[in-house]
């Protein structure tokens, strides 16, 4: 995952931005770049390597300077370049980036038609030549940064320094974590608190839209709307070792609200693309994705729920045969083998002793094409397989998954999309729009988190019950599924998943005033069967708790509590469709007093059948 390191100070800050990348490498980068202000010129080295690499190449050019900004980048597919590597320079002005600039293609070309050249593929330089734009009218680098980040969509942090401003940092957040180290006559700012470890424990955790001016002795925060606010001060508990909680309670919090930035690290590829390539599954990939003429998804848990969203998308979308397996029973099953069926194991560890077992039970039934999908790239299912593709969730601790199911619905529409292209199923504008909503996704998954307060009152609700229902249909039926998986895990509230179509042959007998039933209710085909199968529920006393679209027209009444999403995603919806299922399930949990990150009888890798 991309990382941002910032410093100014009255003493040399290359050692520090250095020792800041260096702490931000259990991340995962394949690239990394130091910029820093000499006599009041910007000095960049950038290197398609190692921290340490870049670490001997400052020694070798004498690096020194007092300001300073640094990164760490995750390129994807294909060799990390220098020319990729951040910081981005536009005349003096240097930026970092973290995140996803969705409508970098259309600044991109305003610029361009301004003059402006472009040297790399990456949507970093859009900013950095933008802020320079900005510069020609604007007082100085603050009010530029601001100008250029109110014209900036999707999901980010950035850091930008100029030669004309020694002294003087920006940073931006929206959708991707940056803090605020505060020092003694000296300011730092980074994606993640580790790194700052080495110079202060004083941190301050920015806001949604915040936009700082940072000098040695004073620092200045602008919120969303450009007003000046004050932002509290935390003291770092942090051992140099651990993950950071930042200014969450727990890790699965965290990592709800971490899923923006994880999903923005999972698509990068596609960001900066004009089309979806096929090598996104491996070197080799376009040959047997080309061959194959169905799908097997094998996995357990959670992955397992990845798969059966994947199957109502691979079928719809590629039009090709989709079975989704549960890894611990596809072992022992008498099943026929197709050898010209793609395998795809899905796994957060990769490490899972029954879905492994599975993979290698289906090779020797005479399975050929492996890919698997997992968030741990040397893991043992990484390693069996010939394709694979790496979600990029960043390690995920608490044990109830969240980062790593929603990155793995999105690692799996890049597989629907591109085998629906080798099929000749995509049109190049349909291309180009999925890859639009791919960009915007991190962003909508942003605006998705902020129901969280209403969520919190639900959750009150639900933490006085024992039992709850869920209900979907098509593509939401599997996102009900986890939703009631998750409430499981951690608040211990007997949960159970319908496709609501199926309410009538049984579990309406369960409902009365003492059951509350979720309803997933996206903006579908299907909301019109699905609001007759809720007037089931509502006839009998059941509570209602709808997850609507914002457009939906349906609205809170006696028994029913609609919450609209504040965002919309197509095909994507079952990804928006997860966070405010994820929330419900924290917060029950916490009103029940329950250990959330490490739930009774529960293990994080089940390595052991
Ligand atoms: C355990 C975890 C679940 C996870 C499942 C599969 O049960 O508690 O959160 O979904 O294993 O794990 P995997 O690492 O294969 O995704």
């Amino acid at each position: 995952m991309c990382g941002i390191v910032a410093a100014v100070a009255g003493r040399d800050v290359v050692p520090l931005l250095l020792e800041g990348l260096r702490r931000l490498e259990y991340r995962g980068y394949d690239s990394a770049g130091v910029a820093v202000i000499v006599d009041g010129k910007l000095q960049r080295l950038r290197s398609a390597g190692r921290v340490a690499e870049l670490t001997a190449a400052t020694a070798q050019n004498k690096l020194t300077g007092n300001t300073g900004i640094a990164h760490t980048r995750w390129a994807t597919h294909g060799a990390p370049s220098e020319k990729n590597a951040h910081p981005h320079i536009s005349g003096g002005i240097a930026v970092v980036h973290n995140g996803i600039i969705e409508n970098h293609d259309a600044i991109r070309l305003k610029l361009q038609a301004a003059g402006y050249q472009f040297t790399s593929d990456t949507d970093t330089e859009v900013i950095a030549h933008l802020i320079h734009r900005h510069m020609q009218t604007a007082a100085d680098i603050f009010a530029a940064t601001c100008a250029a980040v109110g014209e900036l969509q999707g999901a980010f942090a950035i850091a930008v320094a100029t030669e004309a401003e020694a002294g003087r940092v920006v940073v931006a957040r929206r959708g991707a974590p940056l803090l605020l180290g505060i020092g003694d006559g000296e300011m730092f700012a980074a994606s993640d608190a580790s790194a700052l470890l080495q110079v202060t424990r004083r941190m301050i955790y920015l806001e949604e839209g915040d936009v700082v001016d940072l000098h040695r002795e004073r620092y200045e925060v602008r919120d969303a709307a450009g007003k000046k606010v004050e932002r509290p001060i935390h003291l770092s508990e942090l051992t140099a070792d651990a993950v950071d909680l930042g200014p969450y309670r727990h890790y699965m919090q965290k990592e709800i609200f971490e899923q923006p930035g994880a999903l923005a690290n999972t698509l990068e590829m596609v960001v900066n693309a004009q089309s979806l390539s096929p090598q996104l599954f491996g070197v080799d990939a376009a040959k047997t994705l080309a061959e194959i003429d169905s799908v097997l998804i094998l996995a357990c848990g959670t992955s397992y729920h990845a798969g059966v969203v994947a199957r109502y998308w691979i079928e719809a979308i590629a039009g090709l045969p989709c079975i989704v397996e549960i890894a611990s029973e596809y072992r022992y099953r008498a099943s026929v083998p197709n050898p010209r069926a793609l395998v795809v194991t899905i796994s957060q560890s990769g490490e899972t002793a029954d879905t492994i077992a599975a993979l290698n039970f289906a090779k020797e039934l005479g399975h050929r094409h492996c890919l698997s999908i997992c968030n741990v790239p040397e893991s043992a299912l990484v390693r069996l397989s010939d394709l694979r593709f790496l979600t990029r969730a960043g390690p995920e601790i608490g044990v109830a998954s969240t980062k790593a199911f929603t990155t793995q619905l999105a690692a799996l529409v890049l597989l629907t999309l591109v085998l629906a292209k080798l099929r000749g199923r995509l049109t190049a504008a349909n291309e180009q729009e999925l890859i639009q909503a791919l960009r915007h996704l991190p962003a909508a998954l942003s605006h998705v988190l902020q129901v969280e307060a209403q969520i919190k009152e639900w959750a009150k609700k639900f933490a006085a019950h024992d039992h709850a229902l869920f209900l979907g249909r098509g593509i939401h039926y599997p996102i009900a599924m986890e939703g009631a998986l998750k409430l499981k895990e951690i608040s211990y509230i007997h949960a159970e998943a319908y496709p609501a179509g199926e309410l009538k042959h049984g579990p309406l007998a369960l409902v009365d005033k003492e059951m509350p039933v979720v309803a997933i209710a996206p903006n579908d085909a299907l909301l019109e069967k699905l609001k007759s199968n809720m007037q089931e529920v509502h006839a009998r006393g059941g509570q209602l708790y709808v997850l609507a679209d914002r457009d939906a027209r349906l609205v809170s009444s006696a028994g029913v509590e609609v919450i609209k999403l504040p965002d919309h995603a197509g095909i994507l919806s079952p990804i928006l469709h997860t966070l405010p299922l994820q929330l419900l399930a924290y917060h029950a949990a916490l009103v029940r007093g329950n250990d959330v990150d490490k739930p009774r009888n529960l293990a994080k890798s089940v390595t052991v059948e």
